[in-house]
């Protein structure tokens, strides 16, 4: 099938060189002139594990093209909406203009299809209500192409962002009601053909609930870790272990033991900004008390990065000036060069904004934090960032890091002491090769 991406950002690149390989001919465009030549020449935008490889094998096959023309859109039948929604600096409220561009640039140029019914499918993660706007502009503006807008919210993680599109815990629709929907419903199963062949859960539902699903997922998951985060608390002052409290917990099923890794909270471009979407939205629609405790799970989280600096601090005798700080990590997390709302940045910056000397490494994201956070010292060597270092703070938990040898790497610091950001050191191990160690929420 003929199908366009718009918006080629992680979620949208990946999933139009994902339908790509699953045989349909796809156009991605972009805005952005360098992305849409990085992709054309097969070079990944961002960090993602398998995307190069992915990104070359569909180039090879002729069916995937990547442009910044809009008028490129017009012989696709089906058109994907992947551009972001951030958070909006005068607000909590998600910042729906990249949308609205996006539509608008599209609707133009919206007509019949001879393949069939011409379908508009959002996957942007938006507050509840755009769709309805959105299938509401699309009739007025083009009334003539018979298009259908179906909402499809995208839950792909980073890192296992192929994994994720090809093979989806669930698909959703949300769709108008009416035999329109139908079909529109019917020509994105063709989309989606080979992945419900392998049995991948589809629902149907409405455009509010579809919408609702994505948030509301995203609530869940930023709640569970940070509930975890809380006992790591309750556990820091009663000398309790956090790790062996969601060891235990996580073995009924009704609670699982996935999300409940205790450390220095969640970053990222989705979590913390659709939170805040998802509590100004419920206020304009006069429900705000519903998501009051988002409040306090987005407070918990941001607790966690001061509470590091803190720690740092703690090591360093209680000031942090003048004294030689290594982070381990800049990414929101390990497999990542993201670091949009990144905790171990954050840390970094408040250990910096009290006088310590920061050398911030990563094997990814140091290009990104140069370009945003030129104050900051980078250094691509792990072994050159610990050089000298009054006291190491893990914070992304890449496995380079984690695989460290506390004998080798003491030889290198000025002070063996290390903070665990992320409780995936061994606490005996690190003790063992002289290190004083602290994780979150454990002894
Ligand atoms: C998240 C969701 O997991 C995806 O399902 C969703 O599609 C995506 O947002 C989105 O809205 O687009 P992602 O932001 O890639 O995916 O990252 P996660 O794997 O959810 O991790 C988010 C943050 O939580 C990271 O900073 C991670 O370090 C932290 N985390 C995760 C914890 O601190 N503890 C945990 O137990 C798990």
């Amino acid at each position: 099938m003929r199908l366009s991406v718009i918006g080629c950002g992680y979620l949208g690149a990946v999933h139009a060189a994902c339908m790509a390989d699953l045989g349909h001919e796809v156009v991605g465009v972009d805005v952005d002139a360098a992305k849409v030549d990085l992709l054309a020449a097969g070079t990944p935008p961002f960090h993602e594990p398998g995307f190069a490889d992915l990104l070359e094998r569909a180039l090879a096959t002729g069916r995937l093209t990547f442009t910044t023309d809009p008028d490129a859109v017009a012989s696709a039948q089906v058109h994907f909406v992947c551009v972001g929604t951030p958070q909006r600096e005068d607000s909590y409220a998600a910042d729906l203009r990249y949308v609205d561009d996006a539509v608008d640039a599209l609707v133009a140029r919206l007509a019949p299809h001879p393949d069939g019914p011409v379908v508009v499918v959002g996957k942007s993660t938006v507050p509840v209500g755009t769709a309805e706007r959105i299938a509401a502009r699309i009739a007025r503006a083009a009334p003539d192409a018979g298009a259908t807008l179906v909402w499809n919210p995208e839950f792909l993680r980073e890192g296992f962002a192929i994994q994720d599109t090809v093979s989806p815990d669930r698909i959703v629709y949300g769709l108008p009601p009416g035999p329109d929907g139908e079909r529109a419903a019917e020509v994105l199963d063709a989309v989606y053909a080979d992945l419900l062949a392998r049995g991948v859960p589809r629902l149907r539902t409405d455009y509010a609930t579809s919408q609702l699903v994505k948030v509301a997922a995203n609530s869940f998951l930023a709640t569970k870790i940070s509930f975890i985060n809380a006992m790591a608390e309750l556990c820091e002052a009663t000398g309790a272990d956090v790790t062996e409290l969601a060891e235990a917990i996580g073995y009924d099923d009704r609670i699982g033991r996935k999300f409940l890794r205790a450390g220095v909270g969640f970053g990222g471009g989705c979590l913390p900004k659709d939170i805040r979407a998802f509590m100004a939205r419920a206020g304009e629609l006069g429900v705000d008390q519903a998501l009051t405790f988002l409040r306090e799970v987005d407070a918990i989280n941001l607790r966690r990065r001061e509470h590091v600096v803190e720690l740092a601090a703690a090591a360093c005798g209680g000031s942090l000036s003048g004294a030689r700080v290594a982070v381990l990590g800049a990414a929101f997390k390990p497999d990542s060069d993201d670091i949009r709302d990144s905790p171990a940045l954050a840390v970094a910056e408040g250990v910096a904004g009290r006088g310590g000397q920061v050398v911030v490494t990563d094997p990814a994201a140091l290009e990104n934090v140069r370009r945003t956070r030129p104050h900051l010292r980078t250094e691509p060597d792990v072994r050159a960032a610990l050089a000298g270092a009054d006291v190491v703070l893990l914070l992304t938990e890449w496995r380079e890091y984690v695989g460290l040898d506390p004998a080798e790497v003491g030889e290198l610091v000025a002070r063996r002491q290390v903070v665990d950001g992320r409780n995936v050191l061994d606490p005996a191990r690190w003790r063992a090769a002289g290190w004083t160690y602290r994780g979150l929420g454990r002894p």
